[in-house]
Order: structure tokens, then sequence, then C-alpha cells
């Protein structure tokens, strides 16, 4: 049994791991995992949200989708099938009763081997689920530009979500920590616009939205159903290589994310986009996002997942 220090979310009950549900503060591992020591571990981050009757998980078959994308990228064979995490977290949500809330499964090179070459090293799932709340409180956030820029696509997977990636945002967070800013913003390689540390980008230029392409950031499950929010509103989008400038200048602009949702974007680098305020566009979404997760839009209703 674990003695559990304070922490600053809210514990449930069960963890699935490897196929069985473990008490809470018993879902340990040995410290020589390969994973814990080298990053070797894959992971997602998924919603769930209280639409009523039952609760029910967001993009749950994409976020599955890109949990095995992301271990194929280094090398991992999840001992399970799609279908069995899928089950596996439909299970861990339910057994908790929680209504809403936030599920992380984490696929892991486990105990057995200390070299780098983590082949021949059992592979581990883990799959929690926990009560959470707004990420970066809704209200427009300031952000700063990071002296750390994204992980580079050559060096790394860029759009796999491995933990070890995960160091580039932690930096990037630890350095804003004394500024006013909220979070953090990278560039990518070429001095391009890139995401946050755990968000992706989208401003608004003269009618259009604009986000930045894919190369150096995470495909976000947030930012494709941002993106087909806005074509169906007949909002032209547009996936391109932007400067900070374009930025700077736009008419509105956001953060999009699993735990940040929609996030209005105020100030960039200590100046005001536009007026500073959430924009018209940003609101629209906003507001359609937040009733699509909750079951309230027929057309998003294939995005959920029902728990019961
Ligand atoms: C680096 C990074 N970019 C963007 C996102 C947003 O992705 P999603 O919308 O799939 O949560 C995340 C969150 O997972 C992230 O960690």
């Amino acid at each position: 049994m674990l003695k559990l220090p304070k922490a600053s979310f809210q514990i449930t009950q069960k963890i699935w791991m490897n196929g069985k549900l473990v008490d809470w503060n018993k879902a340990a591992i040995h410290v020589l995992a390969h994973g814990l020591h080298y990053g070797s571990a894959v992971f997602e981050g998924i919603r769930f949200y209280d639409t009523g009757k039952s609760p029910a998980i967001f993009q749950l078959a994409a976020h599955t989708k890109r949990l095995f994308y992301s271990a194929k990228a280094i090398g991992m064979k999840i001992p399970f099938s799609e279908a069995e995490v899928n089950a596996a977290i439909l299970q861990v949500v339910k057994v908790n009763k929680v209504k809403s809330g936030y599920i992380r499964p984490l696929a892991f090179y486990d105990y057995g081997k200390m070299g780098l070459n983590p082949v021949g090293a059992p592979v581990s799932l883990a799959i929690a689920c926990w009560p959470w709340g707004s990420y970066l409180g809704g209200k427009p956030i300031s952000v700063k530009t990071s002296r750390f820029i994204r992980i580079h696509p050559k060096s790394l997977v860029a759009d796999a979500k491995v933990a070890g990636h995960y160091v580039n945002s932690i930096l990037a967070s630890l350095d804003i920590q004394k500024s006013k800013a909220d979070e953090a913003l990278f560039l990518d390689y070429k001095g391009n616009l890139a995401e946050g540390p755990g968000e992706n980008l989208f401003f608004m230029k003269k009618g259009i939205l604009h986000t930045p392409k894919l190369g150096s950031i995470l495909a976000g499950i947030t930012r494709n159903s941002v993106m087909q929010i806005a074509r169906d509103l007949k909002i032209p989008v547009k996936e391109g290589s932007y400067k900070l400038r374009d930025l700077a200048t736009a008419d509105e602009a956001f953060f999009s994310g699993t735990a940040a949702e929609i996030q209005p974007i105020g100030i960039l680098d200590g100046k005001k986009i536009h007026d500073g305020k959430t924009g018209k566009v940003t609101a629209q979404i906003l507001e359609i996002y937040m009733d699509a997760v909750a079951g309230k839009v027929p057309r998003y209703q294939k995005w959920l997942t029902k728990v019961n």
C-alpha cells in the first residue's frame, strides 16, 4: 500500500492495470521500469463529460488510435487490442462513478531491462481517471513565446504523444513561471508558430481561421474537431506556416486541447491581440464545442461514446 502525499487532483477508487482493476493507492510499479528512466512511455489525455443520463467520452476511438500510433513510433507493442483498450477505458470510468473528468491511459516499457534499446522489455498499460475542471480557466489568457523551440521532427516523432517529449513542454512551462504569462508558446525550428506546451493554436484573421500545419506539432484531436466545427459554420480554415507577427496582428486567437478545451488568448508577449477579449468566432466555436461534448449537438454525437 502506498502512502500518498497530497495531490492537486482528486483521487478515484480504481486504476486499471494490465487487465485488472486495482485500488488507487496500490497502483505501483518498480523503480527500475524502463519508461521511468528514459521516457519510453506513451499516453493519452481524454475527457469525459456529463451528458445528463450517462457520462460520455469525447473522441474515444481517435484517442485510442493515437495511443497505438504513438506506441508504434517507439517500437512498442501494446499487449491489448484497440477494442480492448476502449473497453478498459469505459470500464474505468464506469467503476469510478465519476460524471465528468479526465482519463489517462499510459503504456510504458516496464521493468526487466536497463539498456536503452527497449526491445525485450515488457510493456504495461495503466488507465486512470479523475474529476478535472478547467485547465487554464477559460478567460482570455496571456501567452509568452518560449525560449525553447518545439521538438525537432527529425530528432523525435513530433506527432507522437511520447512521455519523453514532454520534457520540452515542462521546460517551456517552467521558463514562463517568473513572467506574468499564463502559458508558453512554442515556435518550431524554422521560427514558425507551432503550439502551446499542451495545446494547438488557432487565430482568426480577415474572416479566415488559421492554424499551424502538421509537421512539428501534435495532431490534436480537439484541433480536428475545431476545424470540423469551423467548416460546418462555413468559416474558411487554412493550415499553414506562420510567423509571430501573424498572431500579433490577428483579430482573435485561441488554444485548443483536451485539457484546455477552447481557451481564448488575449495577450501575446505582453501586448493585446486585437482588444484582448474573447473574439466573436472564438466564442461561437467555444459554445458549440462545449455543447458538442455535452451531447447537445446532434451532428456531433458521433464524437461521443456513452459510458453506460
Ligand atoms: C503538445 C500538445 N499539443 C496539442 C495538444 C492538444 O491535443 P488534443 O486536442 O488531442 O488533446 C496536446 C494535448 O494532448 C499536446 O500535448
